[in-house]
C-alpha cells in the first residue's frame, strides 16, 4: 500500500495492537511504508509473521509481539518488555477487538463479559499501561482507539459490543480531558463497514439482496476500503492532527447520515429481535 497520508507521524515509533489482520495490520503496513518501527501485537505470532512479510522492501521495521489484551498482567509485561528496550512508545493505534452476533435476548452473563472484555477492557488494559511512563516523565504521546458505528446506530444484534465501544468513546473523552496537560493526546475512529480479511468473508457469503440492503443505508453507496480507512488513522498520529483530542472521527461514507434500519451481516431481524 501506498502512503496514504503524507503529513509527518508525530511519532516513528509506535503500537499497532490487532496488527494480525484486517485494519490493524493495515496500519502497521502504511506505518513501515513510512519508514516507522512499529511493535504489532496480537494473540496469534503467525498472522504477525503474514504482517511482516507483507512488508517486506518498507523502509520501516515490524517487530512482532504475541499478547492477549484481557489479561492485565500479560499487558504490563509486554509495555515493560517494549520500554526496557527503548523507553517508552510515544504513539499507539489500538485496533485489535474481537466482537460476536447474537440477539440481545440470548445475551448471557458470560457472553456479555467476553464481548466486554474484548473489547472494552482490551481498551482499558492497553490504553492505561501506555500512558502511565508517559504521565511520570516529560515524554508526550498519541493514541487512537477503534471503536465502531455500532454504538451510535442502535444496531440489531450487537448489544454487548455497542455496549463495549460506547465504554471506550467515554473512557477515551475522560482521560483525554485528564492527561491533555501532560502532552497525551488521545482520540477514537469509528469505522462503518470495511468488508477487510475475517469481515469480508462473512460479507461475501450475503446475498445481492443483502448487499444492496447493506451499502443502501450508506449514503456514498459501498462499503469502505481499507485505505479509506488507515488514512483517518494515520492522520490521528500526525502532526496534522497536533489540536485534536478527546474526539470521535466517524468514517462510514455517512451512513450514520441514514436510518439504522438492518441488523449485521449473518444475523436476520427477526433473530436480533428474538422472534426468530
Ligand atoms: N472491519 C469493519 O468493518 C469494522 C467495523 C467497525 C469497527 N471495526 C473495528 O475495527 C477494529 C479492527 O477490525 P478488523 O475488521 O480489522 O478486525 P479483525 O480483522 O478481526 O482484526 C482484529 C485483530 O485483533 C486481534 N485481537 C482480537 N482479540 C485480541 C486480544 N484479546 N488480544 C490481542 N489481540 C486481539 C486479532 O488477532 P488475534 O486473533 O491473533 O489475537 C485480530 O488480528 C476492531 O476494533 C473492530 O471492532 C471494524
Amino acid at each position: 500500500m501506498s502512503a496514504v497520508w503524507s503529513t509527518p507521524l508525530v511519532h516513528d515509533r509506535m503500537m499497532v495492537t490487532g496488527a494480525g489482520s484486517g485494519i490493524g495490520r493495515g496500519v502497521a503496513l502504511e506505518a513501515a511504508a513510512r519508514g516507522a518501527t512499529v511493535y504489532i501485537v496480537g494473540r496469534r505470532i503467525e498472522r504477525l509473521k503474514e504482517t511482516i512479510a507483507l512488508a517486506e522492501g518498507a523502509p520501516g521495521t515490524l517487530i512482532p509481539l504475541a499478547c492477549d489484551l484481557t489479561d492485565p498482567v500479560a499487558v504490563d509485561a509486554l509495555f515493560t518488555g517494549v520500554e526496557t528496550e527503548g523507553g517508552p512508545v510515544q504513539a499507539l493505534a489500538h485496533c485489535a477487538a474481537s466482537v460476536q452476533y447474537q440477539p440481545a435476548r440470548e445475551i448471557t452473563f458470560e457472553s456479555f463479559s467476553q464481548v466486554i472484555g474484548t473489547t472494552l477492557f482490551t481498551a482499558f488494559n492497553t490504553l492505561h499501561r501506555w500512558a502511565r511512563p508517559l504521565l511520570d516523565t516529560e515524554f508526550d504521546g498519541v493514541a487512537v482507539a477503534l471503536t465502531s458505528s455500532v454504538a451510535h446506530r442502535g444496531t440489531p444484534g450487537v448489544a454487548h459490543s455497542s455496549a463495549g465501544k460506547s465504554g471506550i468513546e467515554g473512557y477515551v473523552k475522560s482521560v483525554a480531558r485528564e492527561w491533555g496537560g501532560s502532552g497525551i493526546r488521545m482520540n477514537v475512529v469509528g469505522p462503518g463497514r470495511f468488508p477487510v480479511e475475517k469481515s469480508k468473508d462473512m460479507w461475501d457469503r450475503l446475498t445481492a439482496e443483502e448487499n444492496s440492503t447493506g451499502t443502501a443505508r450508506i449514503a456514498v453507496g459501498r462499503y469502505g476500503r481499507l485505505s479509506e480507512i488507515v488514512g483517518p488513522i494515520m492522520f490521528m498520529l500526525s502532526e496534522a492532527a497536533g489540536f485534536l483530542t478527546g474526539e470521535v472521527l466517524h468514517v462510514g461514507g455517512g451512513d450514520r447520515l441514514t436510518p439504522a434500519i438492518g441488523a449485521p451481516p449473518g444475523i436476520t431481524a427477526a433473530q436480533a429481535t428474538g422472534d426468530a
